[in-house]
């Protein structure tokens, strides 16, 4: 029987998980409600909120998991890419609890944790998972990939974004908007209300399977900015009009490149992963193109979509399984180019993690 804790402390969420031989028992998080007043994450502050929250959230990961510390067989966590400062924490006390049970640690790359999260087992409930290899469509605030999946352990990044994250456009919209942070939540709810193709965007002309979200932001500002000098309340008025055009757009880029790398390779296992696929409007779109063109699509539980360490449970439970152990001299990285000594650019990226 193997016992995994995983710890998660790679943004603003801090969070600890306990899987037994791949089912979970218990996934506790803390979020910090701190950077709403900023608008955006503060580095600093997460920093300190993690180390506030730590000993608590792992203290009762184990316990509602039921089990004692001296049960877990290994302790996993997330060693990047994410916050210097928020990752230190998360990987300080794992090494310390590592030393401390004389247990092994298992370091996990935050994005496969994502990519992962369809395998954690619940025992309450039917457990389906995708066959290998299948596509994986990752979008959160800090990335955008499709990910070809061929193990567990086995990634191809086949496109991802040349400069920002599909998350990041959903928070910038809201923040400019006035709509607080983080946007993604916003924009959905106030998306389902609008109608999405009163107000149209621009989409980018990326080459591949990659992608670019940065147009489309300055595209929405001009945008506002054009019809605010016409109407100063234009912005309230057609809030909801907006969020729904924006959000098609954005749903419409995203699909287009997964249609296409589904094209390419001829795999129909299609999931998605990451804090934008919470999104309303994402998982209808990938549930309607599945229907369409005969994919079999996952979508993660609400609750595994955004930063939690239940996913960093399991995937570092399959790097348990293959016998990897990580040194008590490790140091968290903030990119993913650094992971492992790998070079990846933006363009041909190095893979999520070697096998
Ligand atoms: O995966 P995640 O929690 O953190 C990162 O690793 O980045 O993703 C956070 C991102 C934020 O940009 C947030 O606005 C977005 O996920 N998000 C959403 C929704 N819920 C969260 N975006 C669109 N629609 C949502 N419902």
């Amino acid at each position: 029987m193997d016992i995994i804790l995983g710890i998660e402390s790679s943004c603003d969420d801090t969070s600890a998980a306990v899987i037994r031989d791949g089912y979970l028992l218990s996934n506790v998080l803390a979020s910090q409600d701190v950077h709403k007043a900023y608008g955006g994450v503060i580095p600093e502050l997460a920093s300190r909120a993690h180390q506030l929250n730590i000993v608590p959230v792992v203290s009762q990961a184990i316990d509602r998991a039921g089990i004692k510390a001296s049960d877990i067989t290994a302790i996993a966590f997330t060693r990047g890419p994410g916050l210097l400062g928020s990752l230190l924490v998360g990987t300080s006390f794992a090494k310390g609890l590592s030393i401390a049970l004389d247990r092994p640690l298992v370091e996990v790359n935050h994005l496969q944790g994502h990519v992962l999260a369809n395998f954690i087992k619940q025992y309450d409930r039917e457990n389906v998972h995708p066959s290998f290899p299948y596509l994986c469509l990752l979008v959160s605030g800090g990335n955008s990939q499709i990910v070809r999946v061929n193990s567990p352990l086995d990634f191809e990044i086949l496109g991802q974004t040349i400069d920002d994250a599909v998350g990041e456009a959903f928070d910038k919209c809201s923040k400019m908007m006035g709509l607080g942070y983080p946007g993604g939540p916003v924009v959905d709810r106030l998306a389902k209300e609008g109608d999405p193709y009163r107000f149209h965007f621009a989409k980018p002309h990326v080459p591949g399977l990659d992608y670019s979200f940065s147009g489309i932001k300055t595209s929405l500002l001009y945008f506002v900015r054009d019809q605010m000098a016409l109407d100063p309340e234009f912005m309230e008025k057609n809030k909801a009009d907006i969020c729904a055009g924006f959000q098609r757009t954005l749903i419409e880029i995203l699909m287009d490149k997964l249609v296409k790398a589904a094209k390419q390779t001829g795999i129909r296992e299609i999931t998605i992963g990451g804090g934008v696929s919470a999104n309303s409007g994402l998982r209808a779109a990938v549930t309607e193109e599945g229907r369409k063109r005969g994919w079999k699509t996952y979508l993660p539980e609400f609750k595994f979509t955004t930063d939690n360490a239940a996913m960093i449970a399991i995937a570092g439970y399959f790097h348990y399984l293959n016998g990897e152990r990580t040194s008590l001299d490790v140091a968290p990285v903030s990119r993913i180019a650094d992971f492992h000594g790998q070079t990846g650019n933006s363009s041909h990226p190095a893979p999520v993690m070697p096998a």
